[in-house]
Formats: structure tokens, C-alpha cells, sequence
């Protein structure tokens, strides 16, 4: 197996540097051309990680002169974040680059930027080049690092530039971040994902499980927290595997052990967790730990063996509740969550019975149920007994009520507790609220002054509404 190196790229950070200057003389001298500060816009589409990239993207365009645009129509730099594990994701791409395509109409010297997950699919690259030909820039997953070197290109070319790698073995962080929170970050602890799970198209997108250098993890934790940062969330596609290909192999509890110690960290979470690789020694790392948060996201997928089995994820429904037994009997008071596929090939009424019974025993905090999408590419597009539409719709609504009834009987459970909660932001609706994350990731509505924000508070439970809190601090 090819050895991927986990060291930061040094070389490659500082030549960046070089080229963020030089991109900073092109923003400069537009700046002089419009008679004020550029604007610039960054859309982000999918998970977490994807998140994460984009306060790099942003960072960047903030290093080099740009300012933040209310919207996109304002921006006179435009760039997509994509995503493209189910399809409606990539229509909506497409819908929204109509739309970009209207205002560089009016604005010629609008540029227009794609990068992300969709950008690694050849199909797409070529639907792009014939039909959006007002696209600027285009570039995927493995070589984001050089962004700043891909806009100087973009700057010196009026023809549309490509530019999409394979794979990578190199990791380059340390570039400027513009975190949108000042009290918590993402940390990219891996990139990649070996499961090739038969519906999935991220392994092929973001290519093989690399694991950073756990020195560096830890040393920019610190620098976060040094900055204001009190919650981090380590990301990654399968977090239970980290640290397997380095050169001295670490476990993720142990990674998690050595963050726990960085003094003026509060709360840890991770991202995301894959069942057949939950260690003993994960859960006991996070029974014994005062930061990590009591929530687990375990995605199940399915609850029937034939399915599971053809989906490739290496583990029985048996298993999985045995599993769930496990970390319930560590930790009582943990939220879990979930990720459930409805209409993957073949799968029946009874099967999604069986994914149902799931739900309930488990009795998840939550779950982010998904209709199967096709991805070409992967092994399940080639099943031949793709579920008729109406079965799949039949199957889904079912397992919805199922999923929100357990919910709404979990979160009632909590109803008059005091518990701490992390003040995020001003409530969306109502101005005088501010809005919390509790330990197990759910949220709490409650009076406080805007000063507040990013400290651990004591709140009281007053109300469950379903899904979410009311209540008031107590400290
Ligand atoms: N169709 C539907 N959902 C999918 N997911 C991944 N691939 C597909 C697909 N082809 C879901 C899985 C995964 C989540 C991030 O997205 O449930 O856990
Ligand atoms: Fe996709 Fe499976 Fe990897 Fe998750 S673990 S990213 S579902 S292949």
C-alpha cells in the first residue's frame, strides 16, 4: 500500500504565500478599477468538512483583499463549495449557476469559481465546459491548497481554468482561515475514505484515508484555542480509523486523550463515527472525559442484514444494537444520532421494517434520512433492482414518523433539567433570545445579553418543543 505522508508541506505553504501577494496585486488593482474594496462570496453545499474548506476559501480571499459580500448578488467574486454525495445537490448547482450566469450578464468582470466534491466527477467537468462556459475557475478536492496559486492563474487568463487532480499525498495546512465562528472550529484531523460503502461516492472523490500528524493537530488546536476557540470538532469521514497509515500508528482514542489535556478547551466533539470501527477503548475515553461531548453520530444506514450486506458496511443490525448497547451502558445520558439510506437496490417494505426497528430500539436523538441516489461510478448504480419511486416514498414516510416519534419522546426526557449549554448566536426569530448547544448537540432557547455568546452557561429545560428548548440561565 502506498505510504501517504501526514508532515504539513512547508515548501508548498510558503510558495503559496508567494502567490497569495501576487493574487493580492490583481485584487488591489481591481479595486482601483471599481472605485472600492471587492467583494467576494463563498457557498458552501454539504457536510461539515466541506464547511471547513470553505473558512479556507475564505481566508484566502480575505488575505488577499476581498471583503465579505451580504449576498451573491452583491460579490464580484463568486465561488461554490460543492458536494455531490446525492444528486438533488448537484441540481441545485446547476439551478444556482443559471443564476450567476444573469448577473455576469450585467457585471462582466464578476468571477465565478467551482470547487468541491462534484469538481472530481469527469462528467461534470465536461457538462460545465460545454454549457457554462462563464465559468471562471474549476478545481476539486486535492488541490484546494493552491488556491491562491489558481487565482493568479485565473487573473492572467481570460479562458476558463481547469484544474483537477487525481489524488494528493500532500497535506498543506496553515494557510489563513476565516473562521465563522470566533468560539468553535472544525479541525481536519483525516481527509478521505477506504470503505468504499456500494452507494457512496465520497472515496472516489476525496480519495484514500490520509491521517494528519497528530503533533499538528494538537499544535493547532492550541493555537485555536489561544484565539477564543472553547468547542472543536475533529473531522474527518471516518474518524474511528484515524491514525491506522502513520508512520507511528495512533488509535483516535488516543488523539482524543491528548486533546482533552489542552488547557482552556471545554467541549470536543467528532465527525463522523463508522460503527465497524468503534473501539472499547473509544468509549472509555469518552465515559472518562469531562470535554467530550455526551453525542455520538452512528450512522446505520439499514437495519436488514441483506441490505447492509450489499451496501458493504461490514456489520449486522445484531452487531450494530450490541454496539449501541455498549455505549448506552457506558454512558446513559448520551444522544445518538443517525444517517439512514431508504431505496437502496432491492431493498424492500420489509427491509425498511426491519431499519424501523432500529429506530426504536435505539431510540435516536435524531436522524438525517436520505432517499437512495444514484451515483455512477459506484457499485450499487450497476444493481439492477432499483426500487420503483412510489415503494421508496412508501418505505421513507414510514420510517419518518418512526424517527420523529422517538426523537420528540428522547428529547421530552430532559424536560426541567439544568444543564450547560454553549451560547452561540442571537435567537433567528425572536431578537431578545440567545440560542445554546447543549452537550448532547440539541438546542436551547433562553433570555441573555448578546455578551454572552461564546461562554458555557448553566440553562434550565423550561419547555421541550419536539426538537429544540426553551428555557432560562441559572447561574
Ligand atoms: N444516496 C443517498 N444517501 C447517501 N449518503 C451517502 N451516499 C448516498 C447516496 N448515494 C448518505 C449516507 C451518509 C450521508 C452523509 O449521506 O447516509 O452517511
Ligand atoms: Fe461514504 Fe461509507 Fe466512506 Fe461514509 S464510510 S464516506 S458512507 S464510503
Amino acid at each position: 500500500m502506498r505510504q501517504y505522508t501526514s508532515k504539513n508541506d512547508e515548501q508548498e505553504l510558503s510558495l503559496q504565500k508567494e502567490y497569495m501577494r501576487k493574487a493580492a496585486s490583481y485584487v488591489d488593482g481591481l479595486a482601483e478599477q471599481l472605485g472600492r474594496r471587492p467583494l467576494c462570496c463563498v457557498t458552501t453545499f454539504g457536510c461539515q468538512m466541506n464547511a471547513r474548506d470553505s473558512e479556507k476559501l475564505a481566508g484566502i480571499l480575505m488575505q488577499i483583499g476581498y471583503e465579505p459580500a451580504e449576498n451573491e448578488a452583491d460579490a464580484d467574486f463568486v465561488i461554490y463549495n460543492t458536494c455531490t454525495v446525492r444528486d438533488n445537490a448537484n441540481q441545485r448547482v446547476y439551478g444556482r449557476l443559471g443564476f450567476l450566469n444573469s448577473i455576469k450578464k450585467k457585471k462582466p468582470h464578476l468571477k465565478i469559481a467551482l470547487c468541491g466534491c462534484m469538481m472530481q466527477e469527469a462528467a461534470v467537468i465536461e457538462k460545465i465546459k460545454k454549457s457554462y462556459r462563464f465559468v471562471d475557475l474549476i478545481f476539486g478536492t486535492h488541490n484546494i491548497f493552491k488556491f491562491a496559486q489558481l487565482l493568479v492563474t485565473m487573473f492572467e487568463n481570460t479562458d476558463m481554468t481547469v484544474d483537477i487532480w487525481q489524488e494528493t499525498d500532500q497535506i498543506v495546512e496553515e494557510l489563513p482561515v476565516n473562521r465563522k465562528y470566533p468560539y468553535k472550529s472544525g479541525i481536519n484531523i483525516m481527509f478521505g475514505c477506504n470503505n468504499f460503502c456500494s452507494y457512496c461516492i465520497v472515496p472516489y472523490v476525496r480519495g484514500r484515508e490520509r491521517s494528519r500528524d497528530p503533533k499538528e493537530i494538537i499544535q493547532e488546536i492550541e493555537r485555536l484555542v489561544a484565539d477564543g476557540v472553547v468547542e472543536v470538532m475533529l473531522l474527518g469521514q471516518n474518524v474511528n480509523s484515524y491514525g491506522k497509515n502513520l508512520d507511528v500508528p495512533v488509535t483516535f482514542a488516543q488523539l482524543l486523550r491528548e486533546v482533552e489535556r489542552i488547557e482552556g478547551l471545554r467541549r470536543i466533539r467528532f465527525m463522523t463515527s463508522h460503527p465497524k470501527d468503534l473501539s472499547d477503548e473509544l468509549i472509555e475515553v469518552m465515559r472518562d472525559s469531562a470535554k467530550i461531548c455526551r453525542h455520538l453520530h452512528l450512522p446505520v444506514q439499514a437495519g436488514s442484514d441483506r441490505i447492509l450486506q450489499a451496501m458493504n458496511r461490514r456489520y449486522t443490525k445484531a452487531q450494530y444494537l450490541q454496539l449501541v448497547d455498549k455505549i448506552r451502558t457506558a454512558m446513559p445520558d448520551i444522544a445518538i444520532t443517525t444517517d439512514i439510506i431508504v431505496g437502496f437496490p432491492g431493498e424492500t417494505l420489509e427491509d425498511v421494517e426491519e431499519t424501523i426497528d432500529v429506530v426504536r430500539r435505539v431510540q435516536y436523538d435524531n436522524a438525517y434520512t436520505f432517499i437512495y441516489s444514484k451515483r455512477t461510478g459506484t457499485p450499487a448504480a450497476a444493481m439492477q433492482n432499483q426500487v420503483p419511486e412510489e415503494v421508496v416514498r412508501q418505505g421513507f414516510d414510514k420510517l419518518l414518523k418512526a424517527v420523529q416519534d422517538t426523537a420528540k419522546e428522547r428529547a421530552a426526557l430532559l424536560q426541567g433539567k439544568v444543564l450547560e449549554a454553549l451560547v452561540e448566536e442571537v435567537n433567528e426569530q425572536d431578537g431578545t433570545l440567545m440560542t445554546g448547544r447543549l452537550s448532547n448537540n440539541m438546542l436551547v432557547h433562553f433570555p441573555a445579553s448578546q455578551n454572552r455568546i461564546g461562554q458555557l452557561v448553566k440553562v434550565s429545560l423550561d419547555t421541550c418543543h419536539g426538537f429544540y428548548y426553551t428555557g432560562h440561565v441559572v447561574d
